[in-house]
């Protein structure tokens, strides 16, 4: 079965832990991912962006695959499935009802007031319905901008208002990363941080995962972050494997040979991130 975010991230906050959000593409990962996090004993969170979903049939094929696989796996760690960056309210709504546990609201490009205005609608919705809410604060950029302009960082009052006004479960600071390849250093504001998880109380995210060094992770974990979304690290782990396999094996045609030859790498590095995120636990 299925959860929201809720109590998993209410745990690993009191335990000075993080909660791994690996992104899914396809049915393979999906189950690499679970098969991995059983193995780990590790509660696991599944972002699905929309263009994700789209790419996998739609909402409703992602929620049924999942949770399909969920029980034919027989996992028994918790296991959410969270809408990536929802760009609208009626997308957030329409990953609810095909049986999304949590939503992400990506407001963050609007006025804080439409923001505000945006994820209280997602949140009274999504609460009605037991599903937990993530919302985004300044602008997490891309591959476009590599290291974030310092205008897109979040303002710590900002995040407070956010969070006080809507009733989120979960807030996304932009306080550094981003996604996909870094062109430099990520310098993330670790004060802003601290303050924004010290004023809130929320359970922290950390968005663009992939490329940040170990002890960086460590320290935001130290500092509040609770979540951490990795997406671009187990493609170039799972693409690496498969270009090496098909340059050494070029009459393989079968594409279950292909996919699976990215398996035991993909798995390695989803190891290594849940033995990092486990690592400032406190019992
Ligand atoms: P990366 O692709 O940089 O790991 O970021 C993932 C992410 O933040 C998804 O929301």
């Amino acid at each position: 079965m299925l959860v929201n975010s809720k109590k998993m991230l209410e745990e690993a906050k009191e335990g000075h832990y993080a909660i791994p959000h690996f992104n899914i593409n396809n049915l393979e990962w999906t189950r690499f991912i679970l098969e991995e996090c059983e193995k780990e004993k590790s509660p696991v969170i599944l972002g699905v962006s929309e263009g994700a979903s789209k790419y996998m049939g739609g909402f409703q094929v992602v929620s049924n695959m999942v949770k399909a696989l969920d029980e034919a796996l027989s996992i028994t760690v918790p296991v959410c499935l969270h809408l990536d960056h929802g760009s609208s309210v009626s997308t957030c709504k329409e990953a609810i009802d095909s049986g999304f546990t949590s939503v992400m609201i990506d407001a963050s490009k609007y006025s804080l007031e439409e923001n505000i205005k945006i994820t209280k609608e997602v949140v009274s919705y999504a609460h009605e319905r037991n599903v937990t809410v993530e919302a985004e604060i300044g602008h997490i950029g891309g591959e476009e901008d590599g290291v974030l302009d310092e205008l897109a960082y979040a303002k710590v009052e900002d995040a407070c208002l956010l969070a006080s006004e809507t009733g989120i479960d979960t807030i996304a600071p932009a306080l550094g990363s981003v996604h996909g390849p870094y062109k430099g250093e990520p310098k993330l504001d670790f004060d802003k941080m601290a303050e924004i998880k010290e004023r809130t109380n929320l359970p922290l995210v950390l968005h663009g995962g992939s490329g940040i060094d170990d002890e960086k992770i460590k320290k935001a974990i130290d500092v509040g972050i609770t979540k951490l979304n990795i997406n671009t690290e187990l493609q170039m782990e799972w693409t690496s494997a498969v270009r090496k396999f098909l340059e050494e094996n070029k009459t393989v045609y079968d594409p279950r040979k292909v996919i699976k030859a990215g398996e035991e790498q993909m798995k390695k590095a989803i190891c290594a991130k849940i033995h990092l995120l486990a690592s400032n636990q406190k019992a």
